[in-house]
C-alpha cells in the first residue's frame, strides 16, 4: 500500500479536534456519536509536539476545531506555538466562550483567522437549535471583538427545514458581522445528525428557495462576504469530494490523537487508526492501513471504477455510503448511479413532509 501514499502529496492543512467537550448541544453535531473523554484527550506536550510534526512535514495550516476548543485552558499557549512553529491558524469556535481577554490573548498569539457558526437570525430561534440560553448574543458580541483585533472571519451557518426561511436575514446577519465569508452548509446526515434527520431535512421546495436566495446574494454582494454553499447530499446528482478525497490533502486528529482522513472516519466499524501516541504523524500518513484502504481509484467497484467522473469525486463520502448502505467501498447513495439513490430522494421528501419539530440534542457526558 505504501505506494499509493508516496504519489500524495503531503497534507495543506490539518484539523485538530482538540476535545469533544462542547456547551452547546447542536442536534447536528459532527463529532463521532461516541465521544472522547477529557481525561483521554492529548496534552499541552503531546499537542506541541504534534504542531512540530506537521509543520516539520509541510503542513500549511492548522484548524483548532473541537468540540469547543476554547474549553481547552492552554489554547493560546497552543495557538502561540503553532504560530511559533509557521502555521497559519484558523480558529473554529461556537464563540461562546470568546470574551475580550480571551481575543486579546489570541490576537497576540499570532492567530490568523475566526470562524464561527450561527445557528439562526435571531436569538430565540438560533438559541433554541444550539440549546445554549444566550449564545446568539454572544457569538455577535465575539464577532465584533474578532473584527476589532482586525482578525478575518467567517461565519458557518448550518442550515436546515428548522431555519431555512431565516436564510435571506442570515445573509444579512453574515455582512453586519463584516464577516469575509458565509459558509451557508446543509447539514449533512451521518453522525449525530441521521438521529435528527426527520426533524431537519428541508423539502426540495425550500432547497430551491435556499439555492434562489444564494444565488441572487452572490450578484447583489459581490464576493463580500463570498459565499459558500453546500447542498443536502440527498438532493444531489452527484457527489462531493468528500475531505477532497480520503486521506488525499487534508487530515484530522482527534482529541485523543487517531490521525483521521475526515471527522466521521471512526463511525466505520472495523477499522483502526493509529495514534500520533504511538508512531510520527509522517508514517501514519504514508503507512496506515486505514488511511491507504480508500485512498486514490483503485479500490473502487462498479459503477464507480468504469465512471469517467472517479478521478474528480473519487467515489464521494465512505461515511455516507457505511451508514447508508452497510458497505464503505459502496457508491456514495448521494450519486445518481447508486441503487439506493432514488430511495434515498424519497426518503428525504417523505421526511420533511412529516413536518416534525422534536430535537435529540447533542450532550456531552456529564452535562444536565
Ligand atoms: Fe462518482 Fe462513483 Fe457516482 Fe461516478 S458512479 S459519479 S465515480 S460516485
Ligand atoms: Fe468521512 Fe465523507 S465524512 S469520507
Amino acid at each position: 500500500m505504501t505506494h499509493i501514499a508516496a504519489e500524495l502529496d503531503i497534507p495543506l492543512a490539518a484539523m485538530g479536534e482538540m476535545t469533544h467537550r462542547c456547551p452547546l448541544h447542536c442536534p447536528y453535531c459532527s463529532n463521532p456519536v461516541s465521544l472522547a473523554k477529557a481525561s483521554d484527550e492529548l496534552s499541552t506536550d503531546e499537542w506541541r509536539r504534534v504542531l512540530d510534526e506537521l509543520a516539520g512535514l509541510g503542513v500549511l495550516q492548522f484548524h483548532f476545531s473541537g468540540g469547543e476548543p476554547l474549553v481547552r485552558r492552554d489554547i493560546v499557549e497552543l495557538v502561540a506555538h503553532a504560530t511559533k512553529v509557521g502555521l497559519y491558524t484558523n480558529l473554529i469556535t461556537s464563540a461562546v466562550l470568546l470574551d475580550e481577554a480571551k481575543m486579546t490573548a489570541l490576537a497576540e498569539a499570532g492567530l490568523n483567522h475566526v470562524q464561527i457558526s450561527i445557528q439562526g437570525a435571531d436569538a430565540a430561534s438560533a438559541d433554541r437549535i444550539a440549546g445554549f440560553k444566550g449564545g446568539h448574543d454572544k457569538k455577535l458580541a465575539a464577532a465584533k471583538r474578532v473584527r476589532e483585533a482586525g482578525i478575518p472571519l467567517t461565519v458557518n451557518a448550518v442550515m436546515h427545514r428548522q431555519n431555512l426561511d431565516q436564510l435571506s436575514d442570515i445573509v444579512e446577519l453574515a455582512v453586519a458581522m463584516d464577516a469575509s465569508r458565509l459558509e451557508v452548509a446543509h447539514v449533512q446526515y451521518y453522525g449525530w445528525a441521521l438521529k435528527n434527520r426527520a426533524a431537519l431535512i428541508p423539502t426540495p421546495d425550500q432547497l430551491d428557495e435556499a439555492t434562489h436566495i444564494v444565488d441572487a446574494a452572490r450578484v447583489r454582494l459581490k464576493g463580500r462576504p463570498l459565499i459558500d454553499y453546500v447542498i443536502p447530499d440527498y438532493y444531489a446528482e452527484t457527489p462531493k469530494t468528500c475531505m477532497g478525497g480520503w486521506a488525499r490533502s487534508f487530515l484530522i486528529l482527534s482529541p485523543a490523537g487517531k490521525v483521521l482522513p475526515c471527522h466521521a472516519a471512526e463511525s466505520l466499524t472495523g477499522l483502526s487508526f493509529d495514534s500520533v501516541r504511538d508512531r510520527s504523524i509522517a508514517d501514519i500518513w504514508r503507512d496506515s492501513p486505514a488511511l491507504n484502504l480508500y485512498r486514490g481509484t483503485g479500490w473502487m467497484a462498479e459503477p464507480c471504477r468504469s465512471c469517467d467522473f472517479r478521478e474528480i469525486d473519487l467515489g464521494g463520502c465512505r461515511c455516507q455510503a457505511f451508514a447508508l448502505a452497510g458497505d464503505a467501498a459502496a457508491t456514495d447513495p448521494a450519486c445518481g448511479r447508486s441503487p439506493l439513490h432514488r430511495e434515498l430522494f424519497f426518503l428525504a421528501v417523505t421526511e420533511a413532509s412529516e413536518d416534525r419539530r422534536t430535537l435529540v440534542y447533542r450532550k456531552y457526558a456529564g452535562q444536565s
